[in-house]
């Protein structure tokens, strides 16, 4: 049997060298939270929303390996549940001081999951629901109830939007452990306030049965499997190629920093390639800012579905701890979380990001029928990087995949329950799929926007859109078959905004201007679109007016340290008008500067009953393609499989 392949953490990192982007370690959250206390900003009544690091100023990291040379801070955001006040400060680990603390006035930040857990309890122990469940189902125990936390969002119903509420949705079990999700409550929608830790009221609408079916996917509840699955072992027995020191990476020629936090969940950090004798960087950071999930069903328990899973729910406070052979197969480097709870108390998700190489096909290939040694062959080998946070029914994995090539690609991997809702039977949905009898599921999309701040050798980068086009036809093409690539050079935000285009397979090209490659271009690299969708509820939807990424799919801006999340800063309960579509009015110049790139995009989900109970994973991503970034395929140097190294790993070729 091959042995477990786990390297923990200690076996590789070493623990004097750190990196000044690599997150708060569990010690320096401790710590942040005393400072803290001791400072007197967080009193009984505080929730501590997030504790990240505070990142240092960018022009400050260019180059640096050593956490010595850097201050460590943290960035913390609170909630005085007293006041119904949200608070943002500045922790110097160093100078244990709190270097700033300000009231945010007007939002709220995102949902712990204490309060998830706490919010459960509440409607559970309310008498309202109690009787509300008895008077529609005759069941006095709410043991089987599940109450999902669901964002309250805003329907420019002032005084709502002034308490910190949410509007879960609720299942009924038919036993402990049977998945409640096939028996949604419809007519019921409690209404919570966060604060109060208290039920508002019992929003009770048109009487909808409970589905008759049970539904379970667990292995627990199988009678039966199929039974012609033979093993599959992934061997490395000289080990993976990377190494990791703290949160720092390198494989093969790449080198990064993997980070953290508690919203955005994985982010990434000083993306290089070793080029030759030139270390050339191109991505100073990327991660996804934010998400939307909007529900297009006008029925009025339907109608207030969407939630912004990054602002309102936090994606890295969702992470789950992946399972070796499960969640990820072969040789695996595991990094865990560092977070804390809403009490302060330092949460730690073991094996929250995983780390491992992947056989990838075929790198590139040609036979010359001609020659003796002929087909040239190379396996392709990639990097992944990965971390997967359920929030609530759905679960959402996250893909940075690395290839020798040159190419960065992300994927989201969805899958997960299907938010379901209760249906008459007899009737048909149009705004939805009936996936088991009297089980509907809403149609709906998911958004994701994706900040890329790229550093292609240097700072000054410029963005073209560059749209393919048929010539005129003239006597310069007599045979029409002429069309070409034509780039329009970005020159300021407004400008930069667009929308994918079928007709002209449009892409987005970053360069930068003041490096040449070996046929006297620019150096570059193409944002190469995926599955992609536009908005389907109207501009004036209350949801689309708080999501303004979803506006356009590329939106370019010049490096702002303050400019972080697509949808703002605090998008819960937010009235809207916030991130991009705000930043980008000031239509501020972006020629031959520090560009952000930011990528929205859309998967429309029509629902199917093959995606119920659980889903079969759906993907929706985007590649980073080197575009005369090299001189010429930069793989050429990756051995044939049946030759020196590579041959050990590879024992069919
Ligand atoms: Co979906």
């Amino acid at each position: 049997m091959t042995p477990i392949n786990v390297l923990t953490q200690t076996s590789l990192s070493n623990a004097t060298v750190g990196h000044p982007l690599e997150p708060l370690t569990a010690d320096e959250v401790r710590k942040a939270v005393e400072i803290v206390r001791k400072s007197g900003k967080a009193c009984a009544a505080t929730r501590f929303i997030s504790i990240a690091l505070n990142e240092p100023d960018k022009t400050s990291t260019q180059g640096a390996s050593s956490r010595e040379a850097f201050p460590r801070e943290a960035f913390i955001v609170l909630y005085d549940r007293a006041k119904n006040a949200c608070f943002e400060g500045i922790v110097s680990l160093k100078d244990e001081r709190v270097l700033s603390c300000k009231h945010v006035p007007g939002v709220q930040p995102m949902m712990t999951v204490d309060e998830m857990i706490e919010c459960e309890r509440a409607v559970l122990d309310s008498p309202e629901f109690r009787e509300a469940l008895v008077r529609h189902t005759g069941i006095a125990d709410t043991s089987l109830a599940m109450v999902d936390i669901w964002s309250a969002g805003y329907y420019g119903e002032a005084e709502e939007s002034e308490r910190r509420l949410v509007r879960p949705l609720c299942f009924l079990r038919a036993d402990a452990t049977d998945n409640g999700y096939a028996r949604p409550i419809e007519w019921i929608r409690p209404v919570v306030d966060l604060a109060l830790m208290k039920v508002v009221r019992i929003e009770e609408y048109e009487r909808v049965p409970i589905p008759p079916g049970e539904s379970n996917y667990a292995a627990s509840r199988r009678t039966s499997f199929r039974e012609d699955i033979k093993p599959l072992e992934i061997v490395q027995p000289e080990g993976p190629s990377f190494q990791v020191s703290g949160n720092a990476v390198n494989w093969q020629k790449w080198s990064f920093v993997i980070g953290f936090n508690a919203r955005e969940g994985l982010t990434l950090h000083d993306i290089r390639y070793r080029d030759g004798d030139r270390d050339r960087s191109i991505l100073y950071r990327a991660s996804l800012t934010e998400m939307v999930v909007p529900y297009g069903d006008p029925g009025p328990t339907q109608r207030r579905k969407n939630a912004f899973d990054v602002g309102e729910y936090g994606m890295g406070n969702c992470a789950n701890s992946l399972k070796l052979g499960c969640d990820c197969l072969g040789y695996i480097h595991y990094f865990d979380a560092h977070l804390c709870d809403s009490k302060g108390e330092p949460i730690v998700i073991p094996n929250a990001i995983c780390m491992h190489e992947e056989d990838f096909g075929i790198l590139w290939k040609h036979t010359d029928r001609r020659l003796a040694d002929s087909p040239e062959v190379r396996r392709s080998r990639r990097l992944v990087v990965s971390s997967i946070s359920t929030v609530e029914n759905y679960e959402y994995g996250f893909f940075w995949y690395f290839y020798q090539d040159g190419t960065i690609q992300f994927e989201v991997k969805l899958t997960g329950i299907l938010s379901t809702a209760a249906y008459p039977a007899g009737k048909s949905p149009v705004h939805g799929e009936l996936v088991a009898p009297q089980v509907y599921a809403p149609n709906h999309q998911h958004f994701f926007n994706m900040r890329l701040d790229f550093d292609l050798d240097g700072r000054a980068n410029t963005v073209y859109r560059v749209d393919v086009t048929p010539d005129a036809i003239d006597e310069n093409n007599p045979f029409e078959n002429a069309f070409q690539a034509r780039s329009t050079g970005l020159k300021t935000e407004k400008e930069a905004r667009g929308r994918l285009n079928l007709e002209s397979a449009r892409t987005w090209k970053i360069v930068n201007p003041g490096v040449r490659n070996s046929v006297g271009e620019s150096v570059g690299y193409k944002l190469i679109p995926g599955d992609n969708s536009i908005p389907f509820g109207s501009p004036n939807a209350w949801w689309r007016k708080r999501a303004g990424f979803v506006e356009h799919h590329v939106w370019v801006t010049p490096y702002s340290a303050d400019e972080r999340y697509g949808a703002g800063d605090y998008p819960n309960q937010s009235a809207g008008g916030d991130g991009l579509i705000r930043w980008t009015e000031r239509d501020r110049p972006i020629e031959n500067a520090d560009v952000v790139v930011w990528y929205t995009m859309g998967h429309t989900h029509i629902p199917r009953p093959e995606d119920y109970p659980v889903m079969p994973t759906a993907y929706i991503g985007f590649s980073l393609k080197p575009f005369g970034f090299f001189d010429a395929n930069p793989a050429l140097d990756v051995p044939p499989s049946d030759r020196g190294e590579a041959k050990k790993s590879c024992s069919h070729c």
